[in-house]
């Protein structure tokens, strides 16, 4: 059975806000869906953190096998404060389509360094009148300006996706440093806490929307640049291991507005179970007008001759697209 987690979006622009909270449906087949109802509802609470109007975005549930519990993590925004705050919340089931229990929501790895964060910068002092997007301010970002600026209070975590390796081993992968770095942090044993581990993903970068699969033993990140709700191209990042060294690649889109990834944004790359090499690259058409109207772009990941992952347009498509 495969569950599917999103946003409950409603009308209007008041539907980018969350106002009902995070909505479950499940499948077979991938073509047929039953609503399964809200998961994670937001909280009629002033005080709490998913109050009604908050931002909850690309929510994703992983399942601990030793703790027997879904565990959800997801993007939030405190109500009120525009996308200041940068926070992932937790939220932890016993069944699958909730309910989820809000646990708490924190900006990660508060006092860690990342592992890959070289020794000499850590003592790297920057002067406060950089100009934002001048040369000096750039390099000083790539070096880790924004990393220290939130060293004590932890890192920031916009869009976020997890992945669980082979070895049980889950990973938090999220846009931070005021979306300039993605963090790939590692998650605790029961996956409902970081454990202090964590690599910067290519500095300076911009990127967001992360989605990671693995292929042949190699792991492949597709993300987004940077342009709100509006498309952009697609990237495409490989390394030999989840925690890197990762590598850009190319985008990924080939044809007809590849530039635009065919006007969606990357959200998710789904193993199609018990396939073998067979993914689905899932997107989101965003709406911020009408939220509720957003669309989903679902494409099957095709692999070129060398072996590297491209997505190409289809009008239509069915799972005998895998052989
Ligand atoms: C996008 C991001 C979305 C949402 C949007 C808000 O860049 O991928 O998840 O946060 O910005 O403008």
């Amino acid at each position: 059975m495969y569950y599917w987690f999103g946003e409950h979006k409603i009308e209007g622009k008041e539907g980018n806000q969350a106002w009902v909270g995070v909505h479950c449906y499940s499948s077979q087949n991938l073509t047929d869906w039953k609503d399964e109802g809200i998961a994670l509802p937001v909280s009629k609470d002033p005080e709490s953190p998913i109050v009604e109007g908050c931002i909850i975005e690309r929510p994703k549930v992983i399942f601990n096998a030793a703790t027997q519990k879904f565990v959800m993590w997801f993007h939030l925004e405190l109500k009120g404060q525009g996308y200041k705050a940068a926070k992932t919340g937790l939220a932890v089931a016993d069944k699958v389509t909730g309910p989820f229990k809000f646990v708490k929501a924190v900006n990660p790895n508060a006092g860690k360094w990342p592992v890959n964060y070289p020794e000499k910068l850590k003592s790297k002092i920057y002067p406060e009148n950089l100009k934002s997007w001048s040369e000096e301010w750039i390099q000083a970002v790539k070096e880790g300006m924004l990393l220290k600026r939130d060293f004590e209070k932890g890192q920031m975590a916009r869009d976020m996706t997890h992945y669980v390796d082979d070895d049980g081993k889950a990973y938090h992968i999220h846009a931070s440093e005021e979306n300039l770095t993605l963090h790939i942090a590692e998650l605790t044993d029961d996956y409902q806490d970081f454990s202090g581990k964590y690599i910067r993903v290519l500095p300076t970068g911009h990127n967001e929307a992360p989605s990671i699969f693995k292929h042949n033993g190699r792991y492949y990140m597709i993300t987004s640049g940077c342009t709100g709700w509006a498309p952009n191209s697609a990237r495409l990042l490989v390394a030999d291991s989840v925690l890197g060294e990762w590598e850009y690649v190319k985008n990924p889109c080939v044809g007809e507005d590849a530039d635009l990834t065919f006007h969606s944004q990357s959200t998710f790359v789904l193993p199609v179970q018990g396939k073998k090499d067979a993914f689905i690259f899932m997107a989101d058409r965003w709406n911020p007008e009408n939220a509720i109207d957003g669309r989903y772009v679902w494409l099957p990941v095709q692999f070129d001759e060398n072996g590297l992952p491209f997505l190409q347009w289809l009008d239509k498509w069915d799972l005998r697209f895998f052989k």
